[in-house]
């Protein structure tokens, strides 16, 4: 896996610095094992069985119309004849994660990174980085809906700008992308449902997010969501919930300039925390939650 790691060097005021990137290469499709495709269908149809009623109706059709199937891995070239004509959006195959700054380039010119390998059989309910299932099955599909295309551009682009503002701003974003692309749920006219990659990649997470009593569930709210601070290795405490993809893509349409001014000097909030300006959906009893790590 090691293959696609590049060295570059990159001017600085330290002189010339080693860059580890992370090249952009052409899915190996050929290369995939019968093991590998047998591990995309049978977690394909995993989460199929449980999603109905669960993810958010906008990423089933989605996920079907662009006929990401259970048969095989799919091949990039052939979603992208689809998402091309749809939204313009193109996949581009990546070893793993990549340096902020070109993650956020590729999101501003409407390309999304999608790790071409995909886990071990024996790594079907959690891995701790993102894998070719996590990101084509949980990211992809919504890339097909107009609004939530529109807003992944527009965060490519937030990301690029707040580079300059300093490590503060792009933790901020960082959360925002966590509590909304990753973690979000919708609470449209059919109830409460799924629209996070980072869910609707997960069986145990899709059924807990909703299910539980545990978990709080708020409604969005941008500078909250910016201040909260996640944990990475357990479900979510908290989930964030908005009401459709427009209200996501109207909320962050501002110039975030003032509000990044503001969290300069603001109080992160741990990640359990209910507010008294919440909009609670779900008061959390916090049943199973870790003390320790980052609350
Ligand atoms: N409006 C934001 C800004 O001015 C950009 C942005 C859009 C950030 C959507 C995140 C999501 O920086
Ligand atoms: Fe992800």
């Amino acid at each position: 896996m090691g293959e696609a790691k590049r060295v570059e060097h990159q001017l600085t005021d330290k002189g010339y610095v080693p860059v580890y990137t992370t090249a952009v290469i052409e899915q190996p499709w050929e290369t995939y094992t019968p093991t590998d495709h047998e591990v995309w269908k049978t977690l394909f149809h995993r989460q199929r069985e449980i999603l109905p009623k669960r993810a958010c109706r906008e990423f089933l059709e989605a996920q079907d119309a662009m006929g990401m199937g259970a048969e095989q891995i799919p091949k990039f070239s052939e979603l992208n004849e689809v998402l091309k004509a749809t939204t313009g959006w193109t996949l581009i195959g990546v070893e793993g994660l990549l340096p902020e700054l070109d993650f956020f380039d590729h999101l501003a010119n409407r390309r999304f990174p999608v790790t071409w390998w995909i886990r071990k059989p024996e790594q079907l309910d959690y891995l701790s980085e993102p894998d070719l299932f996590h990101d084509l099955f949980g990211h992809v599909p919504l890339l097909m809906n107009p609004v939530f295309a529109d807003y992944m551009e527009a965060y490519g682009r937030g990301g690029v700008k707040a580079h300059g503002f300093g490590e503060h701003a792009l933790a901020a974003l960082t959360r925002l992308y966590w509590y909304t692309v990753e973690f979000g749920l919708i609470q449209g006219e059919d109830g409460l449902r799924i629209y996070g990659a980072g869910i609707l990649s997960s069986k145990g997470e899709s059924i807990h997010c909703l299910e539980s009593d545990a978990p709080n569930r708020i409604g969005f709210d941008l500078e909250r969501i910016m201040r909260t601070r996640y944990r990475i290795d357990t479900y979510q405490k908290t989930y964030f919930v908005i009401e459709d993809f427009e209200q996501l893509f109207e909320a962050t349409r501002p110039d975030f300039a003032p509000i990044y001014a503001r969290l300069a000097d603001a109080e992160s909030i741990p990640a359990g925390t209910v507010l008294d300006g919440d909009r609670v959906f779900n008061r959390g009893t916090g049943e199973g939650w870790l003390k320790d790590g980052d609350v």
